[in-house]
């Protein structure tokens, strides 16, 4: 096989001999030997015991017992599709390159092949996808610079903006570790003390927090970026994803249950029979962009990815737009062993100082590392189309050596006067930031947790806020008075009647359900909320 195509079925490294009364279609084991028995091992006698030498059944079987790697620790359920990004050549109506030299920007119609992977949060590989939980959307550009990964989510913010909270966060959402079931009060027990999450929990409870599939939903890239010109000068940007020629739909509660009652993979389907179908997805990407600087003049810090750059102060731009047009081929090799990191950028685009975003770029070629092996850069999926050489050799699983075409194979280092690679030269300015500052642990100045929230709350329409509600009650009735008084205060500083109502639903709550609400925890929760005289 070629690295950077794709490898399935029959057609791994070698020629094409036969053995003699072979066929192509004759079935194998990974040495060659065509198999003449796949139905039975050998024994002594036809009812006797098996014997240890039984190589084929021994390669089967043991070969089955690794088919696993590890899941994704998060964004374990996803599915993917390949197509291609087209560029409009322009930014809104002025020239891209004023702002970045990435080349996949700069001229109208050209085209960068591309793999995208969708997925939800929190629960494993065959979880359902109708739960209310973030949507993850993983784009990965093989540009002629090499790979460019944009992993985003659906949703256009975060819970939290430092790198420092997020295993906590995850072991809060995912189920309990004793009894391995799903239990809201974990995570409004990390919610309460996460003041920053207030936005974010007012998007996910509301009818945006179930995307009603993959193909009509936005995507984003959440954490602000930069963009570099030739001359080096650095700019913010966020990237937005918008679908095209369809609306974004939504899913209420009660949808996603009917659908999860009969389909736990409706998503992954529509986005696989769309395609089959030749109804290919397309997005707009479209992004914002503000002067590097701290900006006084805001109400937040633009390096926050718990909140929304106002559009009437940063409009949306549109860069180009993305087209998924083919299914993998094979689930495993393509969508399970696809590996994504914010640290895979390519010239003209940089990290901002967002917190969040320099952590997430530590986590994932760690996690891939381990997830899917030290050489995961060499698998199909993730090799970048173009010239890759390197001095980086062995490992487990190394598949070739990613040498030049001219490089002395003696030569695995660098530098080297006989014949080994070489640096090439800086084409554009060096973006270079200047520093000057105490170093310390400190929460960012400009916090305001709550002032989006609210804005938010009162975007939304009627029947939306209705949802929200709904959604929060239903979790929260559960959950200990001191967890519900914590969000209820926090909803209250986004916007009085949001609090109010949440208030008010929760009491309704405890009058429908009297002392006895079928679970023992929940009746544990309305004794507790009664001993306090408030509503449970
Ligand atoms: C997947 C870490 C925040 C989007 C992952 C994975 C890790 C991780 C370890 C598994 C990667 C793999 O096994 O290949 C983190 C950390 C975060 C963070 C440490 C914060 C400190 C975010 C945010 C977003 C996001 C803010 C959205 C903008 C995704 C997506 C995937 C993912 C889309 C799945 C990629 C795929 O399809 O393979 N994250 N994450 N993460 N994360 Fe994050």
């Amino acid at each position: 096989a070629v690295p950077g195509t794709a490898v399935t079925g029959a057609g791994g490294p070698g020629d094409s001999r036969l053995a003699d009364g072979e066929t192509e279609m004759t079935l194998t084991n990974r040495q060659g030997h065509p198999i003449r028995d796949n139905q039975n091992v050998r024994t002594v006698g036809s009812r006797g015991p098996m014997t240890l030498e039984n190589y084929h059944f021994i390669e089967k079987i043991s070969h089955f017992d690794r088919e696993r790697i590890p899941e994704r620790v998060v964004h374990a359920r996803g599915a993917g599709a390949h197509g291609y990004f087209e560029a409009y050549g322009k930014v809104g109506d002025g020239p891209v390159s004023t702002f970045t030299r990435a080349k996949l920007f700069q001229e109208a119609g050209k085209r960068t092949p591309v793999f995208v992977r969708f997925s939800t949060v929190v629960h494993g590989g065959h979880s359902p996808e109708t739960l209310r939980d973030p949507r993850g959307f993983a784009v990965k550009f093989y540009t002629e610079d090499g790979n460019w990964d944009l992993v985003g989510n659906n949703l256009k913010i975060f819970f939290i903006r430092d790198p420092l909270k997020f295993p906590d966060m995850v072991h809060a959402f995912k189920p309990d570790p004793v009894t391995n079931v799903n239990d809201p009060e974990r995570m409004f027990d990390f919610l309460s003390q996460s003041p920053e999450a207030t936005h974010m929990v007012t998007f996910l409870f509301s009818p945006w927090g179930i995307p009603a599939n993959y193909r009509q939903m936005q995507g984003s890239g959440v954490n602000t970026y930069k963009w570099v010109n030739q001359a080096g000068q650095g700019v913010l940007v966020k990237y937005h994803w918008e679908p095209m020629r369809t609306e974004i739909k939504n899913l209420r509660q009660q949808d996603a249950d009917r659908i999860q009652a009969m389909n736990y993979s409706h998503a992954t389907q529509d986005l696989y029979e769309a395609i089959e179908r030749g109804e290919y997805p397309e997005w707009e990407l479209c992004v914002q962009i503000m002067s590097d600087g701290e900006h006084p003049e805001l109400d937040f810090d633009p390096l926050d990815p718990t909140k929304l750059w106002p559009t009437d102060k940063f409009p949306f731009l549109p860069v180009g737009k993305m087209v998924l047009n083919r299914n993998p081929e094979n689930y495993f090799a393509e969508v399970e062993q696809a590996a994504f990191g914010t640290g895979v950028l390519v010239d003209g685009l940089d990290f901002s100082d967002d917190k969040l975003l320099q952590g997430r770029t530590f986590s994932y070629s760690d996690t891939q590392r381990h997830r899917v092996g030290t050489n995961y850069l060499q698998l199909p999926v993730n090799a970048p189309k173009k010239h890759v050489a390197t001095n980086q050799r062995d490992g487990q699983m190394a598949y070739f050596v990613d040498a030049g075409p001219g490089q002395n194979p003696h030569v695995n280092y660098e530098p080297s006067v006989i014949g080994g690679l070489k640096e090439m030269q800086r084409s554009g300015k060096e973006h270079q930031p200047h520093y000057d500052a105490d170093l310390m642990q400190r929460k960012i100045e400009r916090a305001n947790d709550f002032a989006q929230a609210g804005e938010t709350y009162r975007s939304f329409e009627a029947w939306e806020r209705d949802e929200l509600i709904e959604n929060l009650v239903n979790n929260l009735k559960i959950c200990r008075p001191e967890i519900r008084r914590q969000m209820i205060d926090y909803f209250t500083k986004a916007d009085p009647d949001y609090g109010r109502r949440v208030t008010d639903g929760l009491a309704d709550a405890q009058r429908e359900s009297g002392e006895h609400t079928g679970s023992a925890k929940a009746d544990q929760a309305v004794r507790n909320a009664q001993r306090e005289g408030e509503p449970a």
